[in-house]
């Protein structure tokens, strides 16, 4: 694998869960795959999951990695082409990127969306320009529109809970949003409905309010639904995620009825186990007593980013 930015740089999804399932089993079974190599992880924005499990995942190879948070330790990088730098920012990508390409074998990147210019977002050009400038490889920490390593791990979890519990029939995912006290942006959505249609194993099912619809590349496959409950009914998997608006883009868009998942609503399920990327919002996007009770996977789901950090490590260093 030459770069990890979305699904579609994966050519077999279910031998890259197999390979994270490998890594859980045995970590240091190639603790000398990276050795004397060097993984530059670079943030534009906060993060805890990310950063800490990419940090051990790059450890368990043998390589040593650098954390830089450019977003407000590093010179206010300038991302546009033929900028006058005459304002804020102090360095320009073309200049800072092939450094980085210089120290670093791998370049692991967070970006974010300013939620305010959906091309511009969409267009993933701050990621783009770390490709082009840096010469390196480049794995996604999650860019402005994906989280490919978060939506990697959400899959090792659901076939690692359908290997245990001996589950035999097509599962059935749901993806239902949720309430959140400010605008998010869409990448984990956008993310698990990518990888999960990628997958190709599951009844995927996708609900949210009027005014939330997901771009249609990301999520055709699915099935829409607006009525949550209705969504909800046999569902095995409900995966619990707030994005604001697509189509008025950045905004919060009003909604009718209560989109918060309680104990009531999980009974319409199959005895669905609940997932969710975190951090989460407690009693907003998601209630105690669902997160403190018996099928949330969140705190596995989070434990299993060291996996799916060190499968796709894995692959580009052999690669
Ligand atoms: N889920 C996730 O990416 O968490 P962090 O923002 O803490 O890295």
């Amino acid at each position: 694998m030459k770069q990890f930015l979305s699904a579609h740089d994966v050519q077999n999804i279910p031998a890259i869960i197999q390979d994270a399932l490998t890594y859980k089993s045995a970590p240091w079974k190639d603790e000398n795959l990276g050795k004397h190599k060097k993984l530059g992880c670079l943030f534009m924005n906060p993060s805890m999951r990310t950063r800490l499990s990419t940090q051990i995942a790059a450890q368990q190879l043998g390589m040593e990695t650098v954390v830089f948070n450019v977003g407000n330790e590093g010179w206010a990088l300038e991302f546009a082409d033929g900028a006058i730098m005459n304002g804020t920012t102090v360095e320009h990508v073309k200049d800072a990127a092939p450094i980085m390409g210089n120290y670093f074998d791998l370049l692991a990147v967070r970006t974010f969306p300013g939620l305010k210019d959906r091309e511009a977002d969409y267009s993933e050009h701050i990621m783009h320009q770390f490709i082009k400038y840096a010469g390196i490889p480049v794995i996604s920490l999650e860019s402005a529109t994906l989280h490919p390593l978060q939506s990697l791990t959400d899959l090792i979890t659901i076939n690692e809970t359908i290997q245990t519990t001996g589950f035999k029939r097509k599962p059935k995912i749901v993806l239902s949003w949720a309430p959140h006290v400010k605008p998010l942006p869409q990448c984990v959505a956008n993310s698990f409905s990518q990888w999960v249609n990628a997958w190709g194993v599951a009844d995927f099912v996708i609900t949210h309010p009027e005014g939330y619809a997901l771009e249609k590349k990301f999520t055709e496959g699915a099935t829409i639904v607006h009525q949550q409950e209705e969504a909800l009914k046999d569902a095995d998997f409900v995966y619990i995620k707030n994005w604001s608006s697509y189509e008025q883009y950045g905004t919060m868009p009003a909604y009718e009825g209560e989109w918060m998942l309680t104990n009531k609503k999980l009974a319409l399920t199959n005895q669905a186990k609940v997932m969710h990327c975190l951090p989460v919002r407690r009693n907003v996007e998601l209630s105690d007593e669902i997160l403190d009770g018996p099928n949330s996977l969140v705190t596995k789901q989070a434990t299993n980013r060291v996996w799916a950090a060190q499968a796709v490590i894995a692959s580009m260093l052999k690669s």
